[in-house]
């Protein structure tokens, strides 16, 4: 750890275990507190007036950031500099919504690209492309995994409006395929193949599954070519297939990538106008993030705050509690973007990071989750971080109780509830949380929202000195599942690892 940062690290460190002893009620929170901790942004307020700290802490945050030029970071990211050391890429998901970066050619390539999927997007929706038989389409099928996945289901769902069905099929277990396909007819199905890489097993697996279905119902093998769009990096790969094509720049990441040609089944099920809107809100984000100075900078707050509760509160795991039905899927979402980035225990110098990276993202939809997990909120006994999402749109009583439950879990979790007759009442509270309130959940703010978050990882990944933009973690186990696979396809195939080896070969004979 540089010198000037491991002060600032010591400060907090003292700071903190004062924190840790203070029972909430020891903090300051007076009405005037909220104009000091809370951003609004354009239908966006962020309000971190109830978590555990002070303006010391604050102060000592915003000096850290300063002294890893976490602005200046974030300038090289957008302006297209190699952020992704361990694979020498830039990270150039904000040029996807046109947030100007050095880089014109891209932008000038980009939106060509863009008026090519919104042309071909416009004339499925109005039935002028067509399927194989002449049929317009009803349904879109959407075979992609991770990254190629998780933003197309949350957006997809949150602002469908058009009249198309869209399905999803992510892993391979032939049951959801069949169940999927069932429900389907091919004379009106769109597929769409997402991938990055183009070499996902999951992926190719399922994609080849839609070709023997299309094929077996049709009785035309070559029904699927006019129901197929496939989108990758890999150009060279699916310029060999056969469909439609779009591609994405290698220098966008799978799950930052929802903006780009990957966000096509999100354009179908929102048209155009909306899709724009989304753009719109992200870029707004963007302007927002490297413009605006740490302390009053919404992603470098969410930043300072996930790392004062990571490492010097003990926070082990944040939840993300949704109560705006939209955002169903969020937590997915920001499970993958916030743990496949930031997952990492090495530094980008190749050092062993001497502290924890992020905990456990997990969450849900609420108020569902009031009645399932919120009791191990407010009684158990490990110390979490949260984000409130709500909503103060209301279109009638109900969406009021749903805003009321947001606030008072929220208050709750910090002040929790003194009962010294009944201990199995008292709730200990000091569990600090960020609300996030969006003025309508629409393309706009949604865009807002998700491109804050994907700037709080990179925030993250700079003050950890990580890669937030690579994933080598999950390669090792592809590996060996191909192995694994192998020994259970029966071909007398062994594995190097005796235990693994025994294990596979007992469970052999039951596989039906
Ligand atoms: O397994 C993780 C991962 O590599 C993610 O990073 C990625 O989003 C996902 O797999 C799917 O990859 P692809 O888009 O190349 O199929």
């Amino acid at each position: 750890m540089a010198p000037d940062v491991a002060r600032i690290w010591r400060r907090l460190e003292v700071f903190a275990a004062d924190h840790r002893a203070r029972k909430p009620d020891a903090y300051t929170l007076k009405p005037e507190l909220l104009k000091d901790r809370t951003l609004s942004l354009d239908g966006l307020t962020l309000d971190w007036s109830l978590q555990r700290l002070d303006d010391d802490v604050l102060e000592a945050l915003v000096e850290l950031s300063n002294v890893v030029n976490l602005q200046d970071r974030l300038r090289q990211q957008f302006e297209g500099e190699v952020v992704n050391p361990t694979e020498q890429r830039a990270a150039l998901h904000s040029a996807m919504r046109d947030t100007p970066t050095s880089h014109r050619a891209l932008r000038v390539r980009l939106r060509t690209d863009r008026e090519e999927l919104t042309h071909f997007a416009i004339n499925v929706l109005n039935g002028h492309t067509t399927s194989y038989c002449g049929a317009a389409f009803t349904d879109v099928l959407h075979i992609g995994i991770g990254g190629s996945h998780l933003g197309q289901k949350l957006l997809s769902d949150a602002l469908a409006s058009t009249r198309l069905n869209l399905h999803f099929l992510s892993n391979s277990q032939s049951e959801r395929v069949r169940s999927t396909l069932d429900r389907l007819d091919p004379a009106k199905t769109l597929a769409i193949v997402a991938s990055k890489s183009f070499t996902t097993p999951e992926t190719q697996q399922n994609f080849q599954s839609v070709k023997n279905w299309f094929a077996e119902r049709t009785g035309r093998s070559d029904a699927l070519a006019s129901n197929l769009v496939l989108i990758s990096s890999n150009a060279s790969l699916i310029e060999k297939l056969p469909g439609k094509h779009f591609t994405v720049p290698e220098e966008v990441g799978g799950r930052f990538s929802v903006w780009s040609a990957m966000g096509l089944p999100v354009l179908l099920a929102t048209g155009p106008e909306q899709f724009a809107q989304l753009l719109h809100g992200a870029n707004l984000m963007d302007h927002h993030t490297i413009t605006t100075p740490s302390s009053a900078n919404a992603a470098v707050m969410l930043a300072l705050l996930a790392l004062w509760n990571t490492n010097f509160l003990a926070a082990s795991s944040h939840a993300v509690l949704s109560y705006v039905a939209a955002l169903r899927w969020l937590p997915g979402y920001l499970q993958q973007l916030e743990m496949e980035s930031l997952g990492k225990s090495v530094t980008v110098d190749g050092e062993t990071v001497p502290h924890h990276t992020t905990g456990v993202i997990w969450g849900g939809e609420e108020t569902d989750g009031q009645h399932a997990w919120h009791q191990w909120l407010h009684q158990g006994t490990h110390l979490y971080s949260a984000d409130f999402i709500a909503t103060t749109s209301r279109n009638n009583k109900d969406d009021s109780w749903t805003l009321a439950n947001s606030l008072a879990q929220h208050h709750v979790t910090f002040y929790g509830h003194e009962d010294n007759k009944a201990p199995e009442k008292h709730i200990q509270g000091g569990h600090g949380s960020t609300l996030i309130l969006l003025d309508d959940t629409n393309a706009k703010t949604i865009g807002m929202l998700l491109a804050l978050y994907e700037h709080k990882v990179a925030c993250l990944g700079y003050l950890w000195n990580i890669d937030p933009f690579d994933q080598w973690g999950v390669e090792r186990g592809k590996v060996m599942a191909e192995e694994i696979n192998k020994a259970l396809s029966g071909t007398g195939h062994t594995l190097s690892n005796p235990l693994l080896d025994e294990r596979v070969r007992k469970i052999l004979p039951r596989q039906k």
